[in-house]
């Protein structure tokens, strides 16, 4: 298991539209930094529902324009094991509010064929990631991520054994969780760990528990408390919901 981060960078802006556009202009000016000094920028999207707002607001102005798509490579962090076509899909969601919008080059979208047997679908992800990575290590400058009200982010759920994943980069794994699809890949904590960047995207009151039980260490080494990035930065951009309980714990 990794270490936790003592000191995130931990913004609160007042409700889900603010944090959409919070993240827009920072995903933006990542983009930009990285395309001028790397020439390519590659990011894993988040799946679940909050990123939604974040993905709609870059397929529109000024982002549309701004952001150099040609030099944008989408990754997920987490895939649900349903066909791309299927609402169920996180892939699905992106296709729909975002990639359909812009001009990025199919190249350029790294999906987890979700359509695959689970262990085929993680192993087909895996080379794609070596590849582009030219490697078995990945470092990507951003990793979008969700948080669910049992403390799980991307698939990696409490008790979990692909916790303690060392080797592997990407991993199949079962889990329930509300009645979402429970067949899924995810990255491993060494794969979102190596990141230059690492985003935790969290709205709504109902999240302020586990936000507070994660940040203010109350869990019992809950996954998102595992979200410690080696060599970069790890941000929690919140809404004023999701940070409701924060301020209490400051006492
Ligand atoms: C998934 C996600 C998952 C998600 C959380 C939060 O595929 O389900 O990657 O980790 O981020 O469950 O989901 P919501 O944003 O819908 O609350």
């Amino acid at each position: 298991m990794e270490g936790i981060v003592t000191n995130p960078e931990i913004v609160i802006v007042p409700d889900p539209q603010e944090l959409a556009r919070e993240a827009a202009q920072r995903f933006a000016g990542l983009v930009g930094d990285a395309a001028a000094s790397r020439g390519r920028f590659s990011v894993a999207l988040s799946g679940g529902s909050t990123p939604e707002a974040l993905y709609r607001l870059l397929a529109e102005e000024p982002y549309r324009e701004q952001i150099p798509w040609d030099k944008v490579h989408l990754f997920w962090g987490d895939e649900r094991c349903v066909p791309p076509d299927d609402p169920g899909s996180n892939y699905w969601l992106a296709s729909d509010v975002l990639m359909g919008q812009v001009p990025i080059p199919a190249g350029n979208i790294h999906r987890v064929p979700g359509e695959l047997e689970p262990d085929a679908a993680a192993r087909a992800y895996e080379r794609d990631l070596n590849d582009y990575f030219c490697g078995p290590r990945t470092r990507f400058d951003l990793v979008l991520l969700g948080i669910g009200s049992d403390g799980h982010t991307a698939s990696l759920f409490p008790g979990s054994t692909s916790l303690w994943e060392t080797k592997h980069l990407v991993l199949a794994v079962e889990a329930h969780y509300e009645n979402r699809p429970a067949s899924r890949v995810t990255l491993t904590l060494p794969a979102i760990n190596s990141a230059r960047h690492v985003w935790f995207l969290v709205t709504g009151s109902a999240k302020a528990g586990i936000v507070q039980a994660v940040l203010k260490g109350g869990g019992e080494n809950l996954p998102a408390q595992q979200i410690c990035p080696t060599a970069g930065v790890l941000t929690w951009l919140l809404d004023a919901g999701a940070a409701g309980k924060l301020a209490q714990s400051r006492g």
